[in-house]
């Protein structure tokens, strides 16, 4: 169609602008995501036995995606509700669900929320709640040097190093007994520098499946306030590894019982299944409640010119649901089930490894907690298992075990039997 603008409104003809080189044609291709990058592998391979135990996003025995029932309803009725509009929130978010989240890591009668020394705001889900925490650290606290434990998450260097804190590991898992290395853990702490962050997670580690004992974690605590050292709790999977929400939050009120200070960054994308909505939040637990009302102050700096303010769908969806009694205890059952199906699919990869005579102790399978196994396979016996079986899981031999299910536990053993006696 001819243009209607006048050719003296279109200024002179292009030149080099549209012919020449792109002005971004030194850009380089940057390498997948570790993790995300298995999804995109799966995505191509057309085989119809495909299994992507990669991302951790929990699936059905059908191997689909979950939509809990209580959250179809309390979106049911944020639907039906005529009133509600879609006005900006806040900076800090939904005042409900902030309280609410508080509640739900802190306990309902945490006296550190009595006390209004908590500072809560909504941010974007669990990643964007240790971002915000981690700008506020790094322009606010005295000590930049952020432990974290070794392995641990794969964004979470970026996350902290982007920041502008200075990433350093402690020693956390251990090969050989596949379990906790306590002492390793302890040692590197004691040699932190008073003052430094020290990354936690909550509970279900990722990628091992290993947490400390409550005696373990205890004792970490006795250590980090004598060195006065900084807890970043990161609790993305509370509920999801024993089935208990209160059980999953015991190390992170450990620490606030005692009256320090700590961050938690809380995620509802597994325990809700709300992945895609982006929904968590950054708790500060401060001394005083003035304290508390300083820094909140300042994360709202921190907020307005990196996202302004938060979505309110997700957010509307967790406070509709944590405040009426029947829907969380609705929620409780639904999450029980999920973490249920879990622990079952351990025990049976456990039994069908044991029935093949797959060589190795394979108890850790049923020993570690949440939503992965480390299983102690190597690189190249994951990449033989995804070319020979189709079975994708990232290159450290971390599986998702919310990504299996009893028709394709078989197939899995097999894989991981052949990958062991054949491949070093
Ligand atoms: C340990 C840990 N922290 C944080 C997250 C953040 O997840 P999201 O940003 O989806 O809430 C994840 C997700 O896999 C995780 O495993």
């Amino acid at each position: 169609m001819a243009s209607t603008i006048p050719d003296e409104m279109l200024g002179p003809a292009p030149t080099s602008g549209s012919h020449g080189p792109s002005v971004f044609a030194d850009v380089v291709q940057a390498p997948e995501d570790p993790i995300l990058g298995v999804t995109v592998a799966y995505n191509k391979d057309p085989s119809p036995v495909k299994v992507n135990l990669g991302v951790g996003a929990y699936r059905t025995e059908e191997g689909k995606p979950l939509v809990l029932n209580v959250v179809r309803r309390a979106e049911q009725m944020l639907v039906n509700d005529g009133s509600r509009v879609k006005e900006y929130l806040p900076i800090t978010g939904l005042a409900d669900f902030n309280k609410l989240s508080a509640k739900l890591i802190f306990g309902v009668d945490s006296p550190a929320i009595q006390e209004k020394r908590v500072t809560t705001v909504q941010c974007l889900s669990g990643t964007g709640s240790l971002r915000v925490g981690a700008e506020f650290l790094a322009r606010h606290y005295h000590q930049r040097t952020i432990y974290i434990p070794l392995p641990t998450w794969g964004n979470h260097p970026k996350v902290f190093a982007l920041a502008g804190l200075f990433v350093k590991t402690y020693r956390y898992y251990d090969p050989a007994t596949r379990g906790l290395n306590f002492q390793g853990l302890l040692e590197d702490l004691s040699a932190a520098p008073s003052g430094a962050i020290v990354l936690l997670h909550a509970c279900a580690h990722n990628p091992t499946g290993v947490d400390p004992t409550f005696e373990q974690w205890e004792q970490i605590r006795q250590l980090m306030r004598s060195k006065t050292l900084l807890p970043f709790f990161d609790s993305a999977y509370q509920g999801f590894a024993s089935g208990n929400l209160d059980a999953d939050a015991q190390s992170v009120r450990l620490f606030v019982e005692d009256g320090g200070e700590l961050l938690a960054a809380q995620s509802y994308a597994k325990n809700m299944g709300l992945y895609g909505e982006r929904v968590g939040a950054l708790s500060i637990v401060c001394k005083t409640a003035d304290v508390a009302t300083k820094v909140e102050s300042q994360l709202k700096l921190v907020i307005r010119p990196m996202y302004s303010s938060p979505p309110i769908h997700g957010a509307s969806i967790v406070a509709t649901i944590l405040k009426d009694r029947e829907m969380y205890h609705e929620w409780t059952i639904e999450l029980k089930a999920m973490a249920d199906r879990i622990i079952s699919m351990r025990h049976q990869l456990f039994e069908a490894l044991r029935a093949k005579g797959t060589p190795g102790d394979w108890t850790h399978i049923i020993k570690q907690i949440g939503m992965f196994t480390f299983t102690g396979l190597n690189t190249e016996q994951v990449a033989f298992m995804t070319k020979e079986y189709h079975i994708y899981m990232t290159s450290d031999g971390r599986i998702s075990m919310a990504g299996l299910s009893s028709k394709t536990i078989p197939h899995l053993a097999d894989a991981i039997h052949e990958a062991i006696t054949c491949v070093n």
